[in-house]
């Protein structure tokens, strides 16, 4: 199959008609607002904030302040909450618009232990009628639309999202995001496409397909096999945010995308890292910044020295005063292999 084979398909959630099917996926620790803004300037149909506790009481902590510090300017305002309890929920939902979110997104997708251990996350799906529950008690504490992102399912013998979509299609939910693996599966092995191919097929809300979508031909891959509505990039665009605007070009007239210019890089990191300082703090922005750095570093050509430095670094002023010296010199810049 080829880009033009395939008609672009149109995401909608709710009243909101995104410019783009392929959505930014939130990120704990990666996708702040400036690496989100960076993503909607090439191109990413939605950025959802980074997972907030549903325990309001902890909101005054520096974490949840950022998580929490929204993008205003996105259209539409994305904001992604997680726990366990209906009305702990509910209210950290009403809470989350009151601050000026205008997608409310329900975290049931996430193995990590921490939350876990407070039956959030991926964990609820072994506890259909909680789903439900939660759900119902988002819905309707606000007037804005609700989305879920969930896994598959809790393990390989219980893949029951085809049932979880289901009942969130009754509760209300407006779109639903499928990460092609099991709870059980944590990150290993493979994303599989059938399982959110079958949820597609069990609702008629917007379905995003996402997991290991890395590749235009991936894209196009997912997109045919699950005839998802969407998807949603991850770690792919950790270091290279330009990757909405490839997927973006190759679907609408197959044309290949142009590599970036060697100053539009230049720029666009030097941005990214002053946005970093400003929004952090020059001592936590500088820590924030360096695994961006490590990721972009992956698709600059002849970079090992200068990656081996600006991680090292302690203030601003030496990664940015680094990064431009890097690129200016003549063997700087993108690698043709990105
Ligand atoms: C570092 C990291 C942090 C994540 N944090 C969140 C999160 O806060 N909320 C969430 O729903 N998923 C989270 N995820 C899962 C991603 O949204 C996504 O489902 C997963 O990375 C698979 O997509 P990918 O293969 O395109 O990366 C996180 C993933 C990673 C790697």
């Amino acid at each position: 199959m080829n880009s033009q084979d395939h008609t672009l398909p149109t995401l909608q959630i709710g009243p909101y008609t995104l410019d783009s099917p392929f959505v930014l996926a939130p990120m704990a620790g990666v996708t702040d607002k400036p690496f989100r803004k960076l993503c909607r300037r090439f191109g990413a149909g939605m950025t959802t904030s980074e997972m907030t506790t549903a325990d309001t009481s902890l909101w005054q902590s520096a974490k949840s302040r950022h998580r929490l510090d929204l993008d205003l300017d996105a259209d539409p305002v994305a904001v992604q909450i997680a726990g366990s309890d209906p009305a702990q929920m509910a209210n950290a939902a009403v809470a989350c618009v009151e601050r000026g979110a205008q997608i409310v997104d329900i975290n049931m997708g996430c193995p990590a232990k921490k939350v876990l251990r407070k039956l959030a996350g991926s964990a609820l799906l072994k506890d259909e009628s909680l789903v439900r529950d939660i759900l119902e008690a988002v819905v309707a504490a606000v007037d804005v639309p609700v989305t879920l992102k969930t896994r598959t399912g809790w393990d390989r013998e219980h893949r029951n999202a085809p049932r979880i979509a289901r009942i969130a299609e009754a509760a209300g939910i407006a779109a639903l995001t499928i990460h092609g693996r099991t709870r059980a599966d944590k990150y290993r092995g493979s994303a599989e496409y059938r399982t959110i191919r079958a949820v597609k097929d069990s609702v008629s809300i917007p379905v995003i397909a996402n997991g290991d979508i890395t590749t235009l031909e991936k894209s196009l891959e997912v997109l045919e096999l699950t005839q998802a509505d969407g998807l949603m990039i991850g770690r792919a665009a950790q270091g290279r945010p330009w990757v909405f605007a490839e997927l973006n070009q190759l679907l609408s007239d197959g044309a290949p995308f142009e590599p970036l210019e060697k100053k539009d890089l230049r720029d666009m990191m030097l941005d990214h890292l002053s946005e970093l300082h400003r929004f952090y703090g020059e001592s936590t922005g500088v820590r924030v910044a360096r695994k961006h750095l490590t990721w972009y570093c992956e698709h600059l050509a002849n970079a090992e020295e200068y990656r081996n430095r600006v991680v090292r670094v302690d203030s601003a002023s030496e990664q940015l005063a680094l990064t431009a010296e890097y690129f200016d010199r003549t063997d700087g810049g993108i690698s043709r292999a990105a």
